[in-house]
């Protein structure tokens, strides 16, 4: 069954053919994908929903939307139509954010998704409050229910690029993280994010830059003297967004970060 399913993915484009194969066996079966090797029959039921989940993954939908979840550090987030499905290298920014959240500190997550860079947070480092900030309608729905269980964070519905974002919050903010819509307007994407991730969760703009320039300038007033920003980035602007937040006049120690396959991947700084 999975010999047949790795070669039917293969040939439709799925570069990760075999792990894809094994984790929908897995779903299907009900088990932790280490356990498979230890199954000697299967039901013809489940041999069927197996097929037909093979099948709607060679017509390219993502991996995550057919298992109804996407791993993220230690979190499993609800995601589907409408969300963007949280990447691995986002896991980089978080982990990031995490190191540089003080018990007791004040977080905000802007572009929040799912809430991975959020829930995160919330779950590996001890925030006071963690506020997940998030526009789409379609995305929101999700955001609310991954951060249900998370008594620290907090959702609140806006636009990013509002020059008003937050003003509560003003002088205020010890962390603040971002992974925006970065992708250059017309980059040809693969068919799970032309077809399955929303427009608005990938593409960032002509330059790729439009919503990345509000949130440097809204970044400055949020945080307070020596609070510090995240955002991640397209690997074409490894040297754009650390100018963005040079140029500002209002950041020290800018530094730009490699993902693990070395690509530029975000950018982050202190409030003077
Ligand atoms: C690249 S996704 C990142 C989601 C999540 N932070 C993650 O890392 O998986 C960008 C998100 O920003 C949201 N978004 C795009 N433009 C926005 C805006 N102007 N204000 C608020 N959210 C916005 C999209 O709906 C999408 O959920």
């Amino acid at each position: 069954m999975l010999v047949n399913a790795t070669k039917r993915l293969s040939e439709a484009g799925v570069a990760s053919a075999r792990v894809d194969a094994e984790l929908l066996a897995a779903h299907v079966l009900g088990i932790g994908p280490g356990r498979l090797l230890l199954v000697d029959t299967v039901r013809g039921v489940e041999l069927r929903r197996f097929d037909e989940l093979v099948e709607r993954r060679a017509r390219r939908v993502p991996l995550q939307h057919l298992l109804g979840t996407a791993a993220f550090r230690h979190l499993e987030l609800e995601v589907g139509d409408g969300v963007f499905v949280p990447r691995p290298e986002t896991e980089l920014l978080a982990g990031w954010g995490i190191e540089h959240t003080a018990p007791g500190a004040t977080v905000v997550d802007l572009c929040s998704g799912t809430g991975a860079i959020a829930l995160a947070v919330a779950d590996e480092a001890r925030p006071a409050l963690v506020v997940a900030v998030e526009r789409s309608p379609l995305a929101l729905p999700y955001l609310r229910r991954n951060a249900a269980a998370f008594g620290t964070v907090r959702v609140t519905e806006a636009d990013v690029t509002d020059p008003e974002l937050l003003a509560g919050l003003e002088g205020r903010v010890d962390v603040l993280l971002c992974n925006p819509p970065y992708v250059p307007d017309g980059t040809p994407v693969p068919p799970e994010v032309a077809e399955h991730d929303p427009a608005e969760a990938v593409f960032g703009g002509a330059d790729g830059l439009s919503v990345i320039r509000p949130v440097v300038a809204r970044a400055a007033v949020l945080l307070r003297p020596g609070g510090v920003v995240g955002i991640e980035h397209d690997d074409v602007h490894g040297s754009a967004v650390p100018d963005l937040l040079r140029a500002d006049g209002r950041f020290t120690e800018v530094a730009a970060h490699r993902d693990l396959t070395g690509r530029p991947r975000f950018a982050t700084a202190r409030r003077a």
